[in-house]
């Protein structure tokens, strides 16, 4: 595997040893291996926890990280070509994750350059965020086998790429309750990037009570995405899928709370459930360390 773009990039196998060797990463004391790499972190958009756990976990391999913001690159600025950014970086870097506006960015990327991209985020996809959630369901409950996971709201590059998690068989069932007109925004999405997918059995527009009773994870992500424009009208649509309370008890007593963070309390889900005893935003913020730890150790 030379670069990681998408969950899909991915075998079952090879994303379950995956997942393993990160719980083992965690486990472990740091590690002491000196990979004496260099990674460019190159964002077109804010971060807090990828940039973070990302130059830990460089840094922790023993390599060292530079990070490039949009804004100072002659790329952000429209006066360089992708092709010619990317094989700058080539020159000087061993690997790039980037953080991108354009989840197109990412496959010329992988075009051009000869050495390994990792996506960071695109407006497509965030399959870092789900191997971290994969992880994260393998601690709280042993394995994926069986669990069944809800996730209420727009179908996000979070919801996307833990689409493609489902996708690979590897034991869980995904319900996804959204608006129709939020499912059809994802439709057009996935057709502007010459994809399809079929979502008959797992996207309803309405919250079926039977698969929310038998949850085993409920997960959500912000309504506003970045770079998204969103009138009142469409935010609206979503208030019947908020994580409330009331909503999260009717689920299966020890059923857990999932989201990528940043979170927008009072709006996609209410502070008694994201900060209440079942939430684990903050073992999944932290397993992000760990699985791009072992993504690292497998593209250097
Ligand atoms: N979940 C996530 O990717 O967070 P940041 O936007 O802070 O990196
Ligand atoms: N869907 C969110 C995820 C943030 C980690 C966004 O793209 O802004």
């Amino acid at each position: 595997m030379k670069y990681f773009i998408d969950i899909s990039n991915l075998s079952k196998e090879r994303l379950i040893s995956l997942l393993n060797a990160s719980i083992q990463n965690k486990n472990k004391s740091i590690s002491k291996e000196k990979l004496n790499k260099v990674v460019g972190l190159f964002f077109e958009k804010n971060s807090t926890r990828t940039r973070l756990s990302f130059e830990l976990a460089i840094n922790q391999l023993g390599s060292s990280s530079i990070f490039i913001s949009s804004k100072d690159s002659h790329f952000g600025q429209g006066k360089e070509s992708l092709e010619d950014t990317s094989k700058t970086f080539a020159l000087y870097l061993d690997a790039v994750v980037m953080r991108v506006n354009n989840h197109k960015t990412l496959s010329s990327f992988v075009e051009n350059s000869s050495i390994p991209i990792i996506n960071g985020l695109s407006d497509l996809s965030h399959p870092c965020q789900t191997l971290a959630g994969l992880m994260t369901l393998i601690e709280e409950k042993g394995s994926l086998e069986n669990l069944n996971l809800v996730w209420l709201g727009p179908i996000t590059n979070v919801a996307h790429s833990w689409i493609e998690a489902y996708k690979l068989k590897l034991g869980f069932n995904l319900n996804i309750f959204c608006p129709e007109a939020y499912s059809i925004k994802y439709q057009n999405k996935l057709q502007s990037y010459d994809l399809q997918t079929n979502l008959d059995n797992i996207v309803a527009h309405k919250i079926d009570h039977d698969i929310l009773n038998s949850a085993d994870a409920i997960l959500t992500d912000t309504w506003k995405s970045m770079g998204e424009e969103i009138n009142d009208n469409d935010l609206h649509q979503l208030d019947d899928f908020c994580v409330t309370e009331a909503l999260f008890n009717k689920a299966k007593k020890d059923c857990i709370f999932m989201h990528c963070l940043p979170a927008s309390r009072g709006q996609e889900v209410e502070e008694k459930v994201i900060d209440g005893p079942n939430s684990r935003i903050w073992i999944e913020a932290k397993n992000r360390l760990f699985v791009q730890q072992q993504l690292l150790k497998e593209l250097l």
